[in-house]
């Protein structure tokens, strides 16, 4: 590896550092380039750029890697649950049984929100989308406990934080369904564990009982353990960056629940839902949109394809496309908007276009069935993205805060009018 690298500028060489990490991905350090040269880089949308070191989440893109605090996502998908993995990512080891149970017990005895948070549900529009509310009620949270604002937290105030966040957004993100559905809202239960809790908030009904079914929160475990983290993505970014201002870990992933709403991001799995819906409406001829997705005339571009940063696959797209298959086939359910994606998933693996192209199935492809065979609804979708990625985001703030890392501010470049005179309206 080189030592160091030398940038000539104006007939001037700058040596600078070079960094290696424990998976080998190299960096260079410019931490100083503008002191020493005055030259800033510019990388819109920071393809090229590393916004800070983490000992989290490893991802290889070529190789379809991803770890979670080194383990695989494979091995944590099989053999872990999702509490556990929100234990792995936030504390950085395994827990010990005593620990885990003293990590699920608190989580279940803050699962009850404040009666105030129903009243502020209660002034939401039922049309309204689940992550305005979801990220508007989190968000509340710092009115609720004010002491959560304070920069200087110690770690027993911060674990409390975490306790609370990781409990009460399962119950507001079932509030969420349940105001949108118009249904009497489903208070917390301390007898169940966490998944199945929250299918019982989402899915019980004072008429009738509902039955949980352990294949389902088999799903759910494995569904929300492969979203919980995926290194510098655009809304763990957007928790850092914010929570690299003092803001509280509430205020911080509040901001990153926006982020994940956007559609080129957590919310592409509702986007991919709507497209096979559109596709079976239209009556199902895959090969139709395939060849409708290759014109470049044609506006319509297949949602759930690619990836930022896999090259290959989407080791999390592998895993669910398997669980779909077994929970729709346990459930017996023949949906016929997988037997669309299928064909969707055949075209772009063996099609030279979508090859080429790097057009493969990514996480989003796929969840969103399982989610339908669970019965959650499409506007759901992205909330249960923010439910499992909620152990990453709050395991980012922490580790940012820990390393004392400086307030996020990035620099530009100008492009804009030159300096000029004001002049009056009359003068325009
Ligand atoms: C994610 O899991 O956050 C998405 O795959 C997007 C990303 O990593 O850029």
């Amino acid at each position: 590896m080189a030592e160091s690298a030398e940038i000539i500028l104006d007939g001037k060489s700058y040596p600078f550092p070079v960094i290696e990490g424990t998976e080998h991905e190299k960096a260079i350090d410019i931490a100083k380039l503008r002191d020493l040269t005055g030259y800033v880089t510019l990388d819109s949308g920071y393809k090229n750029t590393g916004a800070t070191k983490s000992a989290i989440t490893f991802l290889d893109g070529e190789e379809g890697i991803l770890r979670y605090r080194g383990y695989p996502i494979e091995q944590l998908a099989e053999q872990s649950s999702f509490i556990e993995v929100a234990y792995l990512l936030i504390y950085g080891k395994l827990p010990t049984q005593a620990e885990l149970d003293d990590f699920s017990h608190q989580i279940t005895k803050h699962t009850l929100v404040h009666e105030d948070v129903r009243k502020i549900f209660d002034g939401f529009p039922s049309a309204a989308h689940p992550m305005a509310i979801l990220s508007s009620l989190i968000c509340s949270l710092t009115a609720f406990y004010p002491e959560s604002v304070a920069p200087d937290l110690s770690k027993e105030e911060i674990d409390l934080n975490v306790i609370r966040l990781m409990a009460k957004i399962s119950t507001i993100a079932a509030w969420t369904y349940k105001n949108n559905m118009g249904h009497p809202l489903n208070y917390p239960r301390n007898d169940l564990d966490y998944c199945s809790n929250f299918l019982y908030m989402m899915f019980s009904f004072p008429t009738e009982k509902y039955e949980i079914d352990p294949r389902i929160v088999s799903a759910l475990n494995k569904l929300l353990i492969l979203h919980a983290d995926h290194e510098q993505n655009c809304s763990t970014s957007t928790v850092r960056l914010v929570g690299s201002a003092n803001a509280s870990l509430y205020g911080s992933v509040s901001a990153g629940i926006n982020a994940l709403w956007g559609p080129l991001h957590g919310g592409a799995n509702q986007e991919v839902l709507e497209m096979l819906q559109a596709i079976q409406k239209d009556g199902g001829d895959t090969s139709k949109f395939i060849a409708k997705a290759k014109d470049k005339n044609d506006s319509f571009r297949l949602m759930g394809f690619g990836h930022r940063v896999y090259k290959n696959f989407d080791p999390r797209a592998k895993i669910i496309k398997k669980a779909a298959d077994e929970v729709l086939a346990a459930l017996g359910i023949d949906d016929p908007l997988l037997k669309i994606a299928q064909e969707l998933e055949q075209a772009a693996l063996t099609d030279e276009y979508f090859i080429e192209r790097k057009l493969y199935p990514n996480v989003d492809f796929y969840s969103g069935i399982i989610y339908r065979a669970i019965g959650i609804p499409t506007e759901m979708f992205t909330v249960m993205f923010a439910l499992g990625r909620l152990p990453g985001w709050i395991a980012q703030w922490k580790e940012m805060r820990e390393n004392k890392e400086p307030i996020g501010r990035p620099r530009q470049i100008y492009t804009g009018e030159t300096e000029r005179n004001y002049v009056g309206i009359d003068q325009r």
